[in-house]
């Protein structure tokens, strides 16, 4: 509601303000006699005489109609027409000649005049050809304003809807993680990791924005994955390891239609393997998206430093060392020198 008022505003901004019609013709009587009329209808009167004044004063002034005469010495009105529409699209024109050529006036309308005059010019038909072009003009801006205004409401209620459901998802991931003992408060922790990481490489501000979501919901496919399976205090056969994998395609349909293109990759991609080694990996090296590669670093360090089914936890000097093997095989080399240079990664070598 707050919005639609500041917009209200802005229309009206625009358009009480009192018009400035610039009045172009090599004849000073002509200019003078026009200047005369318009002035006394309330509308701002400036003159020009030559193509040059004319884009002067348009650069410099806000200009709502132009009355504007074809024959000129040097440049004439219909070279430039063309010019004052490409460059200032919200300001009308209305093309005035002595010559009463049908197909002149044809083609000053296929360039964007929005009306034509004869002269010697009758200032009653003048009067109404201004409030005419001023009218569709206001009306135009109106329409702009108002789809503009639209355009932003629009895109304020997706940006809800988009928090409420990526909202519901880390609830669910949370709910997922709060079951399983062993993984409690992981997502958050790799989250927090990966976007030291993001931030030693001087990631910009939508990439860490990807690089939190993709982090935060990144375990979500596990939603699919056989509870005895995951939890098996054993070693994983190879099917049941193929099993546990498909979470990260599954993740990523799963947030497909709620989060952005670079944020499906980083979950997609998550446990790709720096030199292509990984299970079923169709890209390798710095073809894998970056947020995928920093998250894989900061996943395998929380993974490593908690406790598992078959193991105990590792410590973090351990794990960190661990890492710094994989550099170049599973690991982004440059993305674990990033890492080594984080807080996390100081402190526990200290
Ligand atoms: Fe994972």
């Amino acid at each position: 509601m707050k919005q639609a008022n500041a917009n209200e505003k802005s229309i009206e901004g625009v358009l009480d303000q009192q018009e400035t019609l610039l009045i172009v013709d090599d004849e000073a009587a002509i200019r003078k006699l026009l200047c005369q009329k318009l002035s006394r209808e309330g509308y701002r009167c400036e003159e020009a005489d030559a193509a040059e004044q004319v884009l002067n004063t348009l650069a410099t002034s806000p200009i709502a109609l132009v009355i504007l005469d074809i024959k000129m010495p040097g440049k004439s009105g219909i070279e430039l027409l063309p010019e004052i529409k490409s460059g200032y699209p919200d300001t009308a024109v209305i093309m005035a000649t002595a010559v009463t050529d049908v197909n002149v006036a044809i083609q000053c309308l296929k360039q964007g005049a929005d009306d034509y005059l004869c002269k010697p010019f009758n200032l009653e038909e003048l009067s109404l050809a201004v409030q005419r072009a001023l009218e569709k003009r206001r009306l135009k801006l109106e329409i702009r304003e108002y789809q503009q205004f639209l355009e932003e409401k629009v895109e304020e209620q997706t940006g809800e809807i988009r928090k409420l459901f990526l909202g519901a998802i880390e609830a669910l991931v949370s709910a997922l993680e709060a079951k399983d003992k062993y993984t409690g408060g992981h997502s958050r922790r790799v989250t927090e990791i990966a976007l030291a990481i993001g931030n030693e490489l001087g990631l910009s501000i939508q990439d860490m924005e990807d690089l939190r979501w993709g982090s935060l919901l990144h375990d979500v496919g596990k939603i699919a994955i056989d509870q005895l399976i995951q939890n098996k205090p054993g070693k994983l056969t190879s099917e049941e390891y193929e099993h546990i994998m498909t979470h990260s395609r599954i993740g990523a349909d799963i947030v497909r239609p709620v989060v952005n293109g670079k944020t499906v990759e980083i979950i997609e991609h998550h446990h790709d393997h720096y030199d292509g080694s990984g299970l079923h990996q169709v890209v390798a090296g710095n073809d894998i998206p970056l947020g995928a590669r920093i998250l894989a670093v900061a996943d395998a360090l929380d993974a490593m430093t908690s406790d598992r089914p078959y193991r105990s936890a590792m410590s973090i000097t351990k794990a960190i060392d661990g890492i710094k093997r994989c550099a170049g095989t599973q690991f982004d080399p440059d993305v674990v020198t990033a890492f080594l240079k984080t807080k996390t990664a100081e402190t526990a070598t200290k």
